[in-house]
């Protein structure tokens, strides 16, 4: 039997084929300085594996509820509400926002996708991109819209406009965001929440790395706003300004800020007509997210990973001290990447830059693999600072 013609068109439109090249060519190098990893390098808090040990013995083994185990949901309601000062309330409840908890960062996403789009609608996502946000779109039969954010990366309402049509059903933003970890300022998260309110559509806020924030960035990003608390090291964010809760979708995920990606979990908040569809099509897909990882998340919002984020930003200085000099860089202000600009003297896409990476045994990924164009590369510094400096010097001198 040819079961290649039992695929759906759903199926063949997926192309992964940029970032099959990428682990393909990486799995012939022994050893290679490897800079192109979307997680970072440390362990996991002990209490959050304790407690995750602890409700596996304990039997906390089976399904829970399709929202969430209700004390982790009753903990994210009341991290939500000291963080945005959003008050959430149970599904149902028509006038709260309200609170699900997810597969991880993705499981939240497919949700929302598949809860608001349909054939023929719109969403705008940013260009460079995260590599799912087009393909989830493909998969609901809509349109991922794209909006250019080169070359500093900042997804505008001033950018995001133009775009908007009747078929528009959401805008989607990432801060700080991958691939270039580049945040928005408190300004900028206003004027595009003020633009969705306007229009009638949804802003979804991807926001895994909320808590990835540097603190110099934090400053920065937050410069002439009013009522930036000092010391808070997180990223502006649309949550944060008042009525957001009714146009604002909130995704936020626990795998990179606590170093357990492979525990799958995840959480959002917004709008109760749309949370509560999630809340539905999570009962028939995913049906909840790994009970006894949920219980064990529980410590996280009590856990402080800001040393270790900080930790992160004098990697962040290694990148721009030494590439810097040689090329064009959007300088992050959180998450682990950097979205570099191969040198236009060079005459070379981001592929053909990525191969001669390879050639000196440094793994990036090209920037096509997360946009339309392919001028950049971009790489991870979740990765040891003295293997992250030989990979850097290794690339300055390629750009030279
Ligand atoms: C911007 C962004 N959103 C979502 C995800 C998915 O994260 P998760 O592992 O929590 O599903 C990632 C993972 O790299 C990401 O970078």
């Amino acid at each position: 039997m040819n079961t290649t013609q039992l695929l759906s068109d759903r199926a063949n439109a997926m192309d992964s084929s940029g970032i099959r090249r990428v682990f393909e060519l990486g799995a012939t190098l022994k050893d290679p300085v490897n800079l192109s990893i979307g997680q970072p390098d440390f362990p996991v808090p002990d209490p959050l594996k304790n407690a995750a040990i602890e409700a596996i013995a304990t039997d906390l083994n089976g399904y829970s509820l399709n929202q969430g185990l209700p004390s982790l949901v009753l903990r994210t309601t009341k991290h939500l509400e000291d963080d945005v000062g959003w008050l959430c309330g149970p599904p149902g409840d028509p006038t709260n926002p309200t609170v699900l908890i997810t597969a991880g960062t993705s499981g939240a996403l497919v949700l929302s996708f598949l809860s608001v789009l349909g054939a023929g609608d719109e969403i705008i996502i940013p260009d460079p991109y995260f590599v799912s946000y087009p393909e989830l779109a493909t998969m609901c039969g809509a349109k991922a819209v794209r909006c250019g954010c080169y070359p500093d990366f900042k997804m505008t309402a001033e950018r995001v406009a133009p775009l908007i049509t009747e078929r528009t059903k959401a805008v989607l933003f990432c801060s700080p965001s991958n691939p270039a970890g580049v945040a928005l300022t408190e300004q900028e998260c206003a004027d595009l929440l003020e633009l969705c309110r306007s229009k009638g559509v949804l802003l979804i806020a991807d926001e895994i790395y909320d808590e990835f924030a540097f603190a110099d960035a934090r400053t920065q990003a937050a410069a002439g706003d009013a009522g930036s608390g000092a010391g808070d090291l997180r990223c502006p964010s649309p949550a944060r300004l008042p009525g957001s809760e009714e146009t604002v979708l909130l995704i936020r995920g626990f795998g990179k800020t606590y170093g357990c990606t492979g525990w799958r979990l995840g959480y959002c908040a917004g709008p109760p007509a749309i949370v509560g569809a999630m809340i539905k099509m999570q009962q028939y897909t995913f049906v909840c997210a790994p009970t006894p990882l949920q219980a064990g998340v529980l410590a996280a919002f009590d856990t402080d990973m800001g040393p270790t984020v900080q930790a992160y930003a004098k990697r962040r200085d290694m990148v721009m001290e030494t590439l810097g000099a040689v090329t064009e860089i959007a300088r992050p202000d959180g998450a682990f990447y950097a979205f570099v600009k191969v040198p236009e003297h060079l005459g070379m896409t981001g592929t053909q830059f990525f191969e001669r990476c390879v050639e000196e045994n440094v793994l990036v990924i090209p920037g096509g693999v997360f946009s339309d164009r392919d001028t950049h590369i971009r790489l991870s510094f979740a990765t040891e600072p003295e293997r992250l400096a030989e990979g850097l010097e290794k690339i300055a001198a390629l750009m030279r």
